[in-house]
């Protein structure tokens, strides 16, 4: 019951405030793969500059595939960590290989090279609701003081925070569910001095009743 409210407050928060990006309308996991790849370490102001440029010189994965290294390095100028490049590059290679359509499920698509346990998670839950979860850097801010996990996010907080994360996801709507969880990291829940008084789920936040905002999440030395 408790869960319900979580997810129903949640979602209808980021239903009102969403933002709209060229990637949250579209369902083609090509593309939305394409967007989380730029997006990991990317401002999303960037992101948006280079977007719709590669997905037209780079419309399907093995578009990108058949393309030389030089080429996608050339489109991906600017957006710096070129490593990313590379990956979907190779990621691409490996998805033609196979016929050229991404898995339709988080442990087919962690069988790509270069796809993880966040790129597959936000690939399976946006572009084909399946009911996973994933933890990037907000949601695991969010879910370490949503329910107070104690242990150290850089360590076994990250796997706690991971489990926590399938089990609460929204399954009538994974895709927003996420987006949603991650928004709220980016936007309120804030790293210093989170904006509590604006956040649709402050009333069932642990660390928030227990005024323990301000050391949660815990985060060892890098
Ligand atoms: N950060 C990375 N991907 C995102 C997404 N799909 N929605 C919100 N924030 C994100």
């Amino acid at each position: 019951a408790q869960l319900a409210q979580l997810q129903e407050a949640l979602l209808r928060w980021y239903a009102a405030c969403r933002r709209d990006l060229p990637w949250r309308n579209t369902r083609d996991a090509y593309a939305i793969w394409v967007s989380e790849v730029m997006l990991q370490q990317t401002r999303v102001d960037t992101v948006l500059r280079y977007y719709d440029r590669f997905l037209q010189r780079f419309p399907t994965p093995v578009a990108l595939a058949e393309a030389p290294s030089d080429d996608v390095l050339a489109m991906w100028s600017g957006l710096g960590y070129y490593r990313r490049a590379r990956l979907l590059h190779r990621g691409a290679q490996a998805v033609a290989e196979q016929g050229g359509a991404l898995p339709s499920n988080r442990t087919g698509l962690l069988d790509v090279p270069g796809i993880g346990r966040y790129t597959s998670g936000a690939i399976a839950s946006i572009a084909f609701g399946e009911a996973v979860g994933l933890v990037d850097g907000n949601v695991a801010r969010v879910l370490a003081r949503l329910f107070a996990i104690d242990e150290d996010m850089r360590k076994a907080g990250m796997r706690t925070a991971e489990k926590l994360a399938d089990k609460i996801v929204a399954k009538q709507d994974p895709g927003a569910w996420n987006q949603a969880l991650m928004e709220l990291g980016a936007t309120v829940c804030s790293p210093v001095k989170p904006a509590c008084h604006k956040c649709p789920v402050s009333t069932m936040c642990r660390a928030r009743a227990e005024q323990r905002t301000s050391e949660l999440p815990v985060l060892s030395p890098k």
